[in-house]
């Protein structure tokens, strides 16, 4: 057991995931870097959260199964013997970005799979660990963090997978944090908007033209670093009597106006 708390990033090789490792080691937190396939750039974030004197290990695991979910917790925990936060970030777009009349089941599984399933079964598992944990005094309190997207309530037709998961992320994000509040476990949904990173970059041109055009009233792109300050603030002490909450790092995108 380390005196300094630790966190699972899940997703955390790239992007988004990335950003959010580097500030909370920043914050002092020890980081399981999780990762699927980018097992060098993983190597990397850890590589660079020890250059700031952080600490860091790479887990590789695919956070829809089940068996890899267990070993992303147990080799936290052997690493680091504790868990206080839960970074619940990993996501894939829509497969092939198709139209909803040609939308398929095949698609419809591996996003729900990574971008519900996993999260939910993530959650349940270090909810339980982090339970013992407080219960032992070895941690004070946990956090869980969900990270959804504007797609949660924003229609894409052409990613209706995609969207009908991040709408489940904020009911998920609801029953977590009702339940585990009872247990010291406070639960956030993180809502970003356009963020540049991989699963961005095809479609950089559509986006640069709608941000131009006015599509958030902050009018540039969201960076994973703005998100990853989202993250650090609710995982700290700053809100210590809300839990469930969404926010909303899109620039205000989410304003409706006329
Ligand atoms: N970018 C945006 O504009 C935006 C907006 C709203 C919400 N979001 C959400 O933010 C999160 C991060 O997005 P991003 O833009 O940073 O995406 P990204 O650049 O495509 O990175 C995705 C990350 O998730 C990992 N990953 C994918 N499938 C996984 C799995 N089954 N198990 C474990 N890790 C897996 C990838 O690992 P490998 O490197 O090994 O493949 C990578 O680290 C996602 O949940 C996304 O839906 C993004």
């Amino acid at each position: 057991m380390i005196e300094q708390p630790a966190a699972i990033v899940t997703g955390a090789s790239r992007g988004i995931g990335r950003a959010i490792a580097i500030e909370m080691a920043g914050q002092g937190y020890a980081v399981a870097v999780n990762y699927l396939r980018s097992q060098e750039s993983a190597a990397e974030v850890v590589e660079q959260i020890a250059a700031t004197g952080g600490r860091g290990i790479a887990v590789q695991g695919d956070v829809g199964l089940r068996e890899d979910r267990d070993s992303i917790v147990d080799q936290t925990l052997g690493h680091f013997g504790r868990i206080d936060l839960l970074v619940n970030n990993a996501g894939i777009t829509s497969p092939g970005r198709k139209d909803l009349l040609e939308a398929t089941e095949e698609n419809w599984d591996v996003v729900f799979d990574t971008n519900l399933k996993g999260a939910f079964f993530l959650a349940q598992r270090a909810a339980n660990e982090m339970v013992g944990l407080i219960e032992t005094a070895a941690i004070s309190r946990g956090t869980i963090v969900n990270v959804s997207s504007i797609s949660a309530y924003a229609v894409s037709t052409n990613r209706v997978d995609y969207c009908i998961a991040k709408a489940g992320i904020q009911m998920m994000t609801l029953l977590l944090a009702s339940r585990l509040a009872e247990e010291r476990i406070r639960v956030y949904e993180i809502c970003p908007g356009v963020i540049a990173s991989d699963m961005t970059a095809p479609v950089t041109e559509k986006y640069d033209k709608l941000i131009a055009d006015g599509l958030s009233p902050i009018r540039r792109w969201g960076q994973p670093e703005d998100v990853a300050k989202a993250v650090a603030t609710v995982a700290s002490d700053a809100f210590p009597f809300s839990t469930g909450d969404r926010i909303n790092v899109d620039g205000g995108f989410h304003i409706r106006r006329l």
